[in-house]
């Protein structure tokens, strides 16, 4: 993997939805010690409160969501291609389970500004702090199709992080 640049986030540029919804990303929460990843394709960038800022959703079930309500940071990791497989194992098996990471190639490594780690394999970090999170209000779905992705009634928790560092290969600097 080449080296990471710290980026500032006013000149972030990614394709975000492709991103999002086409390549995935892991969301980690905890300490290098005591964490939980999950693989995420719901989320976003952007600004919020004048600060740069990154949302995630999590359902009631996933392990990691345990790690997020405990800790304060959480990270955003995105990879090259060739660990589609390994972001595949990681969101399809629990943390609850065993050690999932073991299953994979990834390597966790400390972050720079906060205590959730990142993947030493990953070319894209974005370390969050976070700042708000609310539970999604069933009775706020304008759209009635939006229920059908809720068959178990598990909406998600949202959770804003205010962007405190990103590291990243050249092609996410503008
Ligand atoms: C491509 C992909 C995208 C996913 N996106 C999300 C997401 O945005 N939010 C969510 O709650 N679960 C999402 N999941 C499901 C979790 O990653 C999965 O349930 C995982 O096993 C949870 O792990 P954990 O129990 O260790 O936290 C996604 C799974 C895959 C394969």
């Amino acid at each position: 993997m080449s080296k990471l640049m710290e980026i500032d986030a006013l000149c972030f540029q990614i394709q975000a939805v492709r991103r999002w919804i086409n390549q995935w990303f892991l969301l980690t929460a905890g300490t290098l010690d005591d964490f939980n990843t999950m693989t995420i394709a719901w989320g976003s960038f952007g600004g919020m409160w004048g600060k740069p800022f990154a949302q995630v959703v999590v359902r009631p079930s996933r392990h990691t969501l345990k790690f997020l309500e405990k800790y304060d940071t959480f990270t955003i990791c995105g990879f090259p291609q060739d660990y589609r497989q390994d972001l595949m194992t990681l969101g399809t098996k629990s943390g609850r389970d065993g050690n999932k990471i073991k299953e994979t190639s990834l390597t966790p490594a400390p972050s720079h500004s906060i205590e959730a780690p990142g993947f030493k394999q990953a070319e894209l970090i974005v370390e969050c702090r976070k700042i708000y999170w609310q539970d999604m209000e069933p009775a706020n779905f304008l759209n009635p199709r939006t229920k059908e992705q809720y068959p178990q009634k598990d909406y998600h928790r949202i959770f804003w992080g205010e962007i405190e560092a990103i590291f990243g290969t050249a092609e996410y600097c503008s």
